[in-house]
């Protein structure tokens, strides 16, 4: 490890949570003209969560929170800070991380969200990790929630086969010496393919009005094509960038925990990266993309499951719309 990257932060704690509410492929058979081979073959997602009607972001976020606080060892009373990953938050105002303070019953924390989509949750990480680093904070709660499917049109086979929502969460805190806590992170965005992926009414450009609702701009549009090409090589890089700022080889990773968009994108992210598949934390079939839950909901279940293991070394990766794409390299 480089003298200069000694972990300041490190991840006390994880959870997450799925809607019990399954969407399976053949549910989409009767309502898009699309079909389990073409989805399972192009995607790799076999089935995703749907949340409740009378669920918000926020009550997911608090699912995987309070997880993720147990498995701390820790109260809400003890959070200095909330940072949510999240581009599907209750209301425009103010941020789900506010909500999800109030529900936990925290103290006056700072407590804001981080609208990087995908890439969210490694952004907030990164985040709390500065915050832990410079001494500012002490224990940072870190979560990607999504609740895309009151965001997705239903209409849109291109779109509405992928998406799912869920919650994960890690809580952060300062690391104490053992080599152990977050080794680095790199955050990017290029905005050159901004509208390729994007929800273009509702906001201040285009507010919504009868006609934007009736053309579904309310609604996730994506050119899928575009994101693709640039995902293997953005994912990649950014994996390669976070190794070599902490020293280490792709060899010594013990698991990539990526961002959980697409099996081709992975497979050609594995071959890229030389670490093969069966090192990677996968859930895709069960939850299709759940953008900024992705990589929690998948880091929390491979703690449970045993396969992450403390002192192993953990690459996260994740791209989504801005483009923005981020990495992080965390021993467990
Ligand atoms: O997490 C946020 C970042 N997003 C991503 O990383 C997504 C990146 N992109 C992708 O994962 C892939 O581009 C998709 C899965 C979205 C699409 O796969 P693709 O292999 O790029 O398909 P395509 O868009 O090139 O479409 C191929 C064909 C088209 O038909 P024609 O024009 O060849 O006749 C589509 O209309 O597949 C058709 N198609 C479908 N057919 C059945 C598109 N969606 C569907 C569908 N069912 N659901």
């Amino acid at each position: 490890m480089s003298p200069t990257l000694v972990p300041r932060s490190r991840i006390l704690g994880t959870g997450a949570y799925a809607p019990a509410k399954v969407l399976t492929n053949a549910d989409l058979e009767k309502i898009v003209d699309t079909s389990d081979e073409w989805i399972r073959d192009r995607t790799g997602i076999g089935e995703r969560r749907v949340a409740a009607e009378d669920e918000a972001a926020s009550d997911m976020a608090l699912h995987a929170a309070q997880s993720a606080l147990e498995a701390a060892g820790l109260q809400p009373t003890d959070l200095d800070m909330i940072i949510v990953g999240t581009i599907s938050a209750d209301m425009p105002l103010p941020a789900c991380a506010a909500f999800l303070q109030q529900k936990l019953g925290c103290r006056a924390i700072p407590s804001f969200d981080v609208a990087a989509a995908c890439a969210g949750f490694v952004y907030a990480l990164s985040i709390g990790d500065q915050f832990i680093r410079s001494g500012m904070q002490k224990n940072v709660l870190v979560v990607g929630v999504e609740l895309l499917s009151r965001v997705l049109n239903m209409e849109d086979r291109t779109t509405c086969v992928l998406f799912g929502d869920g919650a994960g969460a890690a809580v952060l805190g300062p690391a104490n010496g053992d080599g152990r806590g977050v080794l680095s992170t790199r955050l990017y965005t290029d905005a050159s393919l901004a509208e390729s992926l994007c929800i273009p009414g509702g906001g201040s450009k285009e507010p919504l009005s009868a006609a934007g609702i009736e053309a579904k701009r309310d609604k996730v549009h994506m050119i899928g094509r575009d994101i693709f090409k640039v995902a293997v090589r953005n994912l990649t890089s950014a994996s390669q960038n976070a190794l070599s700022d902490a020293d280490i080889s792709a060899d010594d990773v013990d698991w990539v925990v990526p961002h959980q968009a697409n099996m081709r994108i992975l497979s050609q992210v594995a071959t890229r990266l030389q670490v093969p598949l069966d090192r990677f934390v996968l859930n895709i079939e069960r939850y299709g993309n759940t953008s900024s839950a992705s990589i929690p909901i998948a880091l929390d279940e491979g703690v449970r499951d045993g396969r992450i293991q403390p002192n192993q070394t953990v690459l996260m990766c994740a791209l989504g719309a801005g483009i923005s794409w981020a990495s992080a390299l965390v021993r467990m």
